[in-house]
């Protein structure tokens, strides 16, 4: 038991939602914030179904001003902030710089980077004066290499670089700072990217080193992890979670191609 409240940003769906779930037995309260009220209100649900103490919020992580009497609210209102998880963001479809929207390039970086840091800046400060807690980031396996998202990767690349620099202000606070780099993840947002032909399910399935989807609940779980006790010696860490896509997209194009595809023995 890790005592104290667990807050969700980004706690409607997905990584988020699937956070909540899997960390509410380990805290005293859950509070899931979101812009999405009926998300809330569905996902609170699930929370009390399993057991758990679910209270919803709705706020938008790219309002700092927003995001500080959220704080405030929840420290008050629900109890002392043990673990923070920064999900709530947003996806983007392929584009180049030359030729993508600006108001989504604005928007992107508006929720995804700058909603995490306001977002820490908010709950952080409260956590320091107890000198406990964990925070989990989400960056992506656009953290590591380029993709064609000239808003979303750059951005997930920050929030590597951000949660490395949190995790040295807050560890002297005795806070660690770690984050989760999931590959393609079946979230209700990728799974409307493929029923829009924005994404190939085949391509997405077949470019891992372990031959599986991943679900919400996989990240969950090594979030949940970082979050515990058992990981009291881990911090500043961006760990993927992305069945060996980053390591096997290298591998397969190597230039003298792959032994098993290529050795007729
Ligand atoms: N699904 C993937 O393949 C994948 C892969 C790597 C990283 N991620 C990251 O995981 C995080 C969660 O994404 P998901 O796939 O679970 O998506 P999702 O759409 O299922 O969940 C995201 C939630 O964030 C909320 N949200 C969006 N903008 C918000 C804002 N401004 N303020 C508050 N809440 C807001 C949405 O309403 C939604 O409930 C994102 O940071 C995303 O970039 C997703």
């Amino acid at each position: 038991m890790l005592d104290g409240v667990l807050v969700v940003t980004g706690g409607a769906s997905g990584i988020g939602l699937a956070c909540a779930k899997a960390m509410v037995a380990a805290h005293d309260q859950v509070a899931l914030i979101d812009v999405n009220e009926d998300g809330l209100a569905a996902a609170a649900a699930q929370i009390d179904e399993a057991g758990g103490a679910a209270s919803t919020f709705v706020g938008d992580v790219a309002d700092a001003d927003a995001m500080v009497a959220l704080a405030t609210r929840i420290e008050s209102e629900v109890g002392p902030v043990r673990t923070l998880v920064t999900s709530a963001g947003i996806l983007q479809n392929a584009a180049t710089v030359l030729d993508m929207d600006l108001d989504e390039y604005a928007r992107v970086w508006d929720v995804n980077y700058h909603g995490t840091v306001y977002t820490v800046r908010a709950f952080a400060p409260a956590m320091t004066e107890r000198a406990r807690g964990a925070i989990i980031t989400i960056g992506s396996i656009n953290s590591y290499g380029a993709l064609p998202l000239p808003a979303y990767c750059p951005g997930k690349t920050a929030i590597l670089r951000l949660t490395q620099i949190l995790a040295v202000e807050l560890g002297r606070f005795g806070i660690r700072v770690n984050g989760v780099a999931p590959g393609y993840v079946l979230t209700p947002a990728l799974k409307a990217r493929i029923e829009s032909g924005d994404r190939n399910a085949d391509m997405i399935r077949g470019a891992g080193a372990v031959d599986m989807f991943l679900y919400p609940e996989n990240i969950a779980d090594v979030a949940a992890f970082l979050c515990s006790d058992k990981a009291a010696a881990v911090s500043g860490t961006m760990m993927p979670v992305d069945a060996g896509w980053e390591a096997a997209t290298l591998y397969r194009n190597y230039a003298g191609g792959v032994p098993w595809d290529t050795d007729a023995s």
